[in-house]
């Protein structure tokens, strides 16, 4: 069965909606200069907004920084105003998808089976999803945190087969920490990726479970990235507001590998 070791981190920057597109690219720049030594151990994804991904792609050419978005839509192409389709985002450069985040939960009515559906054209894009799950401040003092996630997995995630889910990457991100600086303690992370893997386990077998990856989420910063990265089952980090700040950002890419 392979150890934590055999799976390689996967610290991602969700840049949400922030930086123009020379800003974007000047911000990749400087973290590619900073993350150059790190790359092979690490694995970096950015995500910045739409607008963002062809100038920031530029960028990271011929390095092994990866690039994401932030969402998509579930069809490949259609009259969806205002859209960008999975099949558009690989054209122009991305390897990931972040979807399901629960600022597009809460803000833009997003479902399980609506995400389930962009996990399946994220795949037949021949992209990677990042799905993210994570349980509302009422719904872990109701104590439903285990059963929350679980729901999100199964809607997720549904209809996969094993190869691709051991290729997705979840992120839980509890809501009460995104953007609050409230962090998850690393037991509190490691309780619910335990029972994220576990859950996988069951759904998708042992194998699966020991390669994918699960990423944590919520107000990662230099000073707390270390202790959770350290976490046996915390296999990255989804970062937003530290992500903005090269020195911030690079400062979590190598607590990943410390
Ligand atoms: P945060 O955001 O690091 O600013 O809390 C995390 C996220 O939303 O992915």
């Amino acid at each position: 069965m392979p150890t934590r070791k055999d799976r390689r981190p996967v610290v991602a920057g969700n840049w949400k909606m922030h930086k123009t597109a020379a800003e974007a690219q000047a911000l990749a720049r400087e973290l590619r200069n900073a993350l150059g030594v790190v790359r092979d151990q690490v694995e970096v994804v950015l995500a910045p907004p739409f607008t963002a991904l062809y100038p920031v792609g530029k960028a990271l050419e011929d390095s092994n920084l990866y690039l994401a978005a932030q969402n998509c839509h579930a069809e490949a192409q259609g009259a969806f105003t205002g859209e960008v389709s999975a099949p558009m985002l690989k054209d122009v450069g991305c390897r990931y998808v972040i979807l399901g985040h629960s600022e597009r939960r809460q803000l833009f009515g997003e479902t399980d089976e609506g995400v389930n559906r962009k996990v399946k054209a994220v795949f037949a894009a021949g992209l990677l999803p990042i799905v993210c799950v994570g349980e509302t401040l009422q719904e872990r003092e109701g104590g439903r945190t285990l059963e929350v996630v679980s729901r999100q997995l199964a809607g997720g995630l549904a209809g996969l087969d094993a190869a691709a889910a051991a290729r997705a990457v979840i992120a839980y991100e509890p809501v009460w920490a995104i953007g609050t600086g409230k962090t998850a303690t690393s037991a509190q992370a490691q309780e619910v990726h335990a029972h994220i893997r576990g859950w996988v386990a069951q759904a998708f077998g042992k194998e699966v479970a020991a390669a994918v990856r699960i990423q944590y989420g919520g107000s990662v910063k230099p000073d707390n990235a270390a202790e959770l990265l350290g976490q046996p089952d915390v296999d990255g980090a989804l970062v937003g507001g530290a992500s903005l700040k090269a020195a911030d950002f690079a400062a979590i890419v190598k607590a990943a590998f410390a």
